[in-house]
């Protein structure tokens, strides 16, 4: 008979939780976050990579407007459209149910497409959850919070998106850390806010690591995921590209290029898996602050 660990990939190397695991939920995560095991989230855009991903144990996969960069080639993310995300959600939806159908599938709501007025938000959050996305994720704080509340209040599970916003990068003036002096409390704030609409999840991006540490024991309904945030979050995600060391451009200082001292795709992937959950990564010493 065949072991139930074996995937079409490979078996999962011992210390992989795949073995056990159920399809992830929202309460699956509290139980995670009350028990101290970390999330492991991984951007995926196509099916391919979403089925290694999933056999290599990640609990969630975000369709990321990154896709933009990573896929298309832009030089941001600002000019992804909702079909293209619609396009690649419910490709990585068809590539987990080829093998275990495990992983929380969140669906980047792209440029454009919320702002407007809660009802346009809802409109494409509807086409993602139809593309098969369990959750939305949304940028920004402060005036999103009514948008959050509004989506929640009609049962769309939504991601919030914090620090360095990729979407506003014109704005921001480049790719930069935030969060730094007097900026700190305002997004202690948000993220206070956004909990209270009901986000039950939220990106921290390029953040101090002390401040995503009190961020984190502030939100015990809001599970934080850093990148570039240091160790204090509840969960970790990375681009895939990055991880994989195959991006077109300078990857950050706070990616490991997982790929060093393993064979194949999926033996990168459950490293990032074993090295997230064991804490081994992120190493908050290669961080600037
Ligand atoms: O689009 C994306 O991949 C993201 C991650 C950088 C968190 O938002």
């Amino acid at each position: 008979m065949t072991s139930p660990n074996v995937t079409p990939y490979g078996t999962p190397p011992p210390a992989s939780p795949v073995a056990t695991r159920k399809p992830v939920s929202l309460p699956r995560l509290n139980d995670m976050r009350e028990r101290g095991e970390k999330i492991t989230m991984l951007t995926a855009y196509d099916a391919t990579f979403a089925a290694v991903a999933d056999a290599a144990g990640v609990d969630c996969l975000l369709v990321g407007d990154s896709l933009g960069m990573v896929c298309q080639g832009l030089t941001s993310t600002v000019g992804v459209s909702l079909d293209t995300m619609r396009y690649h959600t419910e490709s990585v939806v068809r590539g987990i149910q080829r093998v275990q159908g495990t992983p929380w599938i969140i669906g980047d709501l792209p440029f454009g497409t919320y702002q407007e007025s809660r009802e346009q938000a809802l409109r494409s959050a509807s086409v993602l959850m139809q593309a098969g996305a369990h959750m939305v994720k949304l940028e920004g704080g402060g005036w999103t919070t009514e948008t959050v509340r509004f989506l929640v209040e009609r049962g769309v599970p939504v991601c919030a998106h914090l620090g360095l916003t990729p979407q506003t990068v014109h704005s921001l003036g480049g790719y930069r850390f935030q969060g730094r002096g007097d900026s700190a409390d305002k997004l202690l704030q948000e993220a206070l806010a956004l909990q209270d609409a009901g986000a039950s999840m939220l990106v921290l991006e390029m953040v101090p690591a002390t401040l995503s540490a009190e961020l984190t024991l502030a939100l015990p309904r809001c599970h934080t995921i850093g990148i570039g945030a240091g160790d204090g979050t509840a969960g970790q995600v990375l681009v895939m590209h990055d991880m994989l060391g195959v991006n077109l451009g300078k990857n950050p200082k706070f990616v490991r290029n997982f790929m060093n001292g393993q064979h194949s795709v999926f033996e990168a992937m459950a490293a990032y898996v074993r090295a997230v959950k064991d804490g081994s990564f992120p190493d908050n010493a290669l961080h600037a602050w």
